[in-house]
């Protein structure tokens, strides 16, 4: 089991540039199914989601490397199968948007029920639902979690379709565009989700070759059927890493500056860190963060882009839990408090209530033994432990390495004290 030790106390110093987006980069490897030809991605992080997804494309017969410069190249001229094991689906959750690609390419797919961090149901109906509008025929195996899909056209084609997304998903509305840009014809999509990360994905296919108009709102069209080619794409810094080391810096104290992101994604984020007492500039591509005095006590509730980031809220509590406390409204996952607990151990006094957690007042912690319960939560507890007394062990951290690139290193430059231990590392 891999284990992160933390020495907390200190105040967070200095300049990092944040890795490559893990939730841009997964929908665009499997966006290079599509093309018959090699695609190029650039500032790939090296993680755990990444090299599952690798794993996952390799058994489906592509090729595909990642060198140490983060270039990845996927060759999918050789791609022969179109069923994904049960266990790789059980891995990743992300291994879901594959199955549009996976029907648009191959005129059927079968993968099982997804897996991934145990943060709520996480149910693949809406998938399946825009799915079907494009004319594909869909059987659940509700006993093995098994789902098969097959394009109903004469060719094994998909036609263009109106969706309307009754909550925008993120993957859903990836698994719709997917389908929409094999689909001969014009396709119609709203209630899509609005996340960057959406956006990036939608112009990596129009520079493949596809036609996708309203990119960046909830409603797109777009023109199906077009021949696609390879192209060469650099994926955004990870707007969730950048704002977790800017959550533990106003939760620590001191002054940072985190380069390489896009910093008005992170608006949400960086208006209730000024709401708290932070003091923040922004650039296009940078923030500054100086937390030189206690941070007072905040309200937030999560939310679909460009509302508060549910994958923040864990990293959020924690701050609140050391500064002024505050109240905390979960809207997009239910079972996302699983880490309050931990904290807790830690002398935090979060109380759970439904969706809703409220943290009357902060509290010093103590360093402790705790237990990463998903890959957020993981990066709430090393970030309590950089303000705890003494040392703190958080187990379970392999749950923040299928994330965070290398969270140790990333933090110890900007002065924390922290190193892997434990079997694995
Ligand atoms: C993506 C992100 C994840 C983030 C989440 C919400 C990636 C790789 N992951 O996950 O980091 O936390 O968006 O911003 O991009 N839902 C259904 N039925 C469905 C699909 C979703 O009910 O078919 C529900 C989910 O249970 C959840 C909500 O919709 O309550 C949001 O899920 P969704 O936006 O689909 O998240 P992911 O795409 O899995």
């Amino acid at each position: 089991m891999a284990e992160i030790e933390i020495f907390g106390g200190g105040t967070l110093r200095g300049e990092l540039s944040v890795q490559g987006s893990k939730n841009a980069v997964l929908p665009m490897m499997a966006a290079a199914v599509l093309n018959r030809g090699v695609t190029v991605i650039e500032h790939v992080p090296d993680i755990q989601d990444v090299r599952c997804m690798m794993e996952i494309l390799c058994f489906l017969g592509c090729q595909c490397t990642l060198d140490r410069n983060g270039r990845m190249t996927i060759d999918a001229g050789t791609l022969s199968g179109s069923c994904i094991r049960k266990e790789d689906m059980e891995k990743m959750r992300s291994s879901v948007i594959l199955l549009g690609p996976l029907l648009a390419r191959q005129g059927k797919a079968c993968i099982y029920y997804p897996g991934g961090c145990m943060i709520g149901k996480r149910p693949i109906d809406l998938h399946l639902k825009a799915l079907r509008q494009f004319g594909a025929i869909i059987e659940e195996d509700e006993t093995t979690g098994q789902v098969t899909a097959s394009a109903s056209g004469k060719d094994g084609s998909l036609s263009g379709a109106v969706v309307e997304l009754p909550y925008p998903s993120v993957g859903a509305t990836e698994n719709a565009v997917f389908a929409a840009v094999a689909a001969e014809g014009e396709s119609f999509l709203s209630g899509c989700a609005r996340e960057p990360e959406v956006a990036a994905l939608c112009h990596m296919l129009n520079r493949m070759g596809a036609r996708i108009f309203g990119i960046g709102t909830s409603r797109l069209r777009i023109t199906g059927g077009l021949p696609l080619h390879g192209c060469t794409v650099r994926a955004e810094g990870d707007r969730i890493a950048a704002g977790t080391y800017l959550i533990a810096a106003a939760a620590a104290g001191g002054e940072i500056e985190i380069s390489g992101i896009c910093s008005g994604e992170l608006s949400s984020l960086t208006s209730l860190l000024e709401e708290g007492g932070a003091v923040l500039y922004r650039e296009p591509r940078r923030i500054y963060l100086r937390q030189d005095r206690p941070f007072r006590r905040i309200c937030v509730k999560t939310g679909p882009y460009p509302d508060f980031p549910t994958d923040l809220q864990s990293p959020l509590l924690a701050l609140m839990s050391v500064s002024g406390g505050g109240l905390v409204e979960e809207t997009v996952f239910e079972s996302r408090f699983k880490t309050a607990q931990e904290l807790n151990k830690m002398g935090a006094s979060v109380t759970v209530l439904g969706q809703r957690a409220e943290i009357k007042e902060g509290r010093c912690l103590r360093g402790c033994r705790v237990r990463a319960c998903d890959l957020r939560g993981g990066a709430a507890l090393v970030t309590a432990g950089l303000t705890a007394e003494g040392r703190t062990l958080v187990e379970q951290s392999e749950y923040i390495s299928r994330g965070y690139e290398d969270i140790c290193r990333d933090l110890s430059r900007l002065g924390g004290k922290l190193r892997y231990c434990g079997t694995d590392t």
